[in-house]
């Protein structure tokens, strides 16, 4: 089961999908029309990314959250997710990383305002080491969730034309209250409290719609 953001699923002229009449009706999903990756770049829609039951056949589902120096949003964002997923019972099928695309903090721990930030929002935190995003990453992650468009053009950049492009995207694609001139986790680096408790709160949005969207998804 291909698994996207649902304000992503399906083209504005599908009158059936998974998401909406078919729990109405009881129908199976096999029953809907294909929505292709073509259907959905003719809607100017992302194509969905996560293939779900192909990644849990090879193992836990690997996502990665990346931003830039991997010392604050992305360790943050990995930490929310493990959780958010521990508690929804998927602790077993999905792990989430994180790394940095640039390696200034490589080896460090998360930034101190980012764990403290953490704890206030009552998630867990400490145990993180920052990591330079390579290309084996990359290939590994099933899913490469970005924090900003920096962040995006950069990944995009190292995963090469067309490889593996598909399954990179922004983090707050999974935001219900993200819009198109509102869909980055801003660098909090340099903020104040106020700066990463706005991380936080955009990150725990994100992270919730993935979450429900992964348990929702079919296995
Ligand atoms: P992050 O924040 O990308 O959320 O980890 C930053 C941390 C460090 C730097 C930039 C952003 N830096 O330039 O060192």
């Amino acid at each position: 089961m291909i698994v996207a953001p649902k304000r992503y699923r399906h083209p504005p002229t599908c009158a059936s999908c998974h998401s909406c009449s078919a729990r109405e009706t009881g129908r199976s999903s096999k029953s809907h029309p294909q929505i292709t990756e073509a259907t959905l770049g003719q809607a100017g829609i992302e194509p969905p990314t996560v293939m779900m039951k192909e990644a849990c056949q090879n193992g836990r589902m690997r996502v990665a959250m990346v931003c830039l120096g991997n010392i604050c949003r992305s360790p943050m964002a990995a930490a929310v997710a493990t959780a958010m997923a521990e508690d929804a019972g998927l602790g077993g099928e999905v792990v989430f990383e994180s790394f940095g695309t640039a390696g200034y903090h490589e080896g460090e721990c998360a930034n101190p305002r980012a764990d403290a930030t953490l704890r206030r929002g009552g998630w867990p935190a400490g145990a993180h080491r920052a990591r330079q995003l390579r290309p084996a990453d990359l290939a590994a992650a099933d899913l490469v969730l970005c924090a900003d468009r920096s962040n995006l053009a950069d990944v995009r950049r190292l995963a090469g034309a067309g490889a593996g492009t598909a399954k990179v995207r922004l983090l707050r694609s999974y935001d219900p209250e993200a819009s198109p001139s509102d869909d980055e986790v801003p660098d909090p680096w340099g903020g104040d409290d106020t700066d990463f408790d706005l991380t936080l709160a955009l990150i725990e949005q994100a992270c919730r719609g993935l979450v429900g969207e992964l348990a929702d998804a079919p296995r």
